[in-house]
């Protein structure tokens, strides 16, 4: 029988492989442009334009397909772990807080934050898009917090980011990890970023990290009166991924605070 979304039989967490439909696209070019490449190099067809052209092409395409998409599966299923502490030590914690992770899925900086906690909260908000997330639903969420010990910290909502379903100053800390970016259109992600200065409590602060827009989610958190708004991401990745991708990806992470009054 297949397991449910919570269950397995292994005891680790399981935070899942981000864009499933992705990383399935580029290992089938990988294979395809592989395949186009010694096909033309043993003989199985011939012309001077095919051997310089086609299979070259081929064969570069099929190498960057494949590490990427290995760079995909390696970061869902190792980076990301790191990642999560790296941007969580972005925040001063006393252990008392009320977090909100936007687009938590199956808890990645939710549990890492609640592990941060002693008496605080945390929340993940969440619309459990099957595109994004391997296994993306809320059982596996409750399931990955009780597997690292803070089932009794965690609480899981359904809903839009665009629209919070939560009263306006109700956390002390807002936290995201490549999720603001599945929502497509600009005026979506700002109203996110909106919604992510009203449920803010004065003094609180953000930490979002992504992999495209983060400039755009900088210019609207000002916008909505949040201050020392700054872009912390390294740089070096930013460029080398921007140019391996053609500018698709351009990781980075801004912070930023609502002033205390
Ligand atoms: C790539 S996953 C990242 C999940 C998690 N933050 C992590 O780091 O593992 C993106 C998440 O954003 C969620 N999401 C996308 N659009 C959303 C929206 N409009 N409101 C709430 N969540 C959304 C998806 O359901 C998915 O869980």
């Amino acid at each position: 029988m297949p397991n449910s979304p919570g269950s397995s039989t292994s005891n680790k967490p399981d935070y899942g492989i981000d864009a499933p439909g992705v990383v399935r696209n580029l290992f089938i070019a990988a294979v395809g442009g592989l395949t186009l490449y010694l096909t033309a190099r043993f003989g199985l067809w011939s012309g001077a334009i095919a051997h310089v052209g086609i299979s070259y092409a081929g064969l570069w395409a099929g190498l960057g397909s494949g590490i990427m998409g290995s760079w995909m599966l390696y970061d869902s299923k190792i980076g990301k772990l790191r990642e999560r502490e790296k941007l969580l030590d972005l925040v001063p914690w006393r252990g008392d807080e009320s977090v909100l992770d936007v687009g938590c899925g199956r808890g990645l900086l939710l549990i890492g934050a609640a592990r941060r906690l002693k008496t605080g909260k945390a929340a993940g908000l969440d619309l459990w898009q099957a595109e994004d997330l391997t296994g993306n639903h809320p059982d596996a969420t409750r399931e990955n917090a009780r597997r690292e010990g803070v089932a009794d910290r965690v609480d899981v909502t359904s809903g839009d980011m665009r629209k919070m379903p939560f009263p306006d100053a109700s956390f002390d800390i807002v936290v995201s990890n490549v999720a603001i970016h599945n929502v497509y259109e600009r005026e979506g992600r700002e109203m996110t970023m909106r919604e992510i200065a009203r449920v803010l409590k004065p003094g609180g602060r953000v930490v979002i990290h992504d992999i495209r827009h983060v400039g755009q989610y900088a210019s609207a958190l000002a916008t909505h009166g949040l201050i020392d708004v700054n872009r912390v991401g390294s740089k070096l990745l930013q460029i080398a991924l921007g140019l391996i991708t053609f500018g698709s990806l351009r990781p980075d992470i801004v912070t930023a605070r609502r002033p205390a009054v």
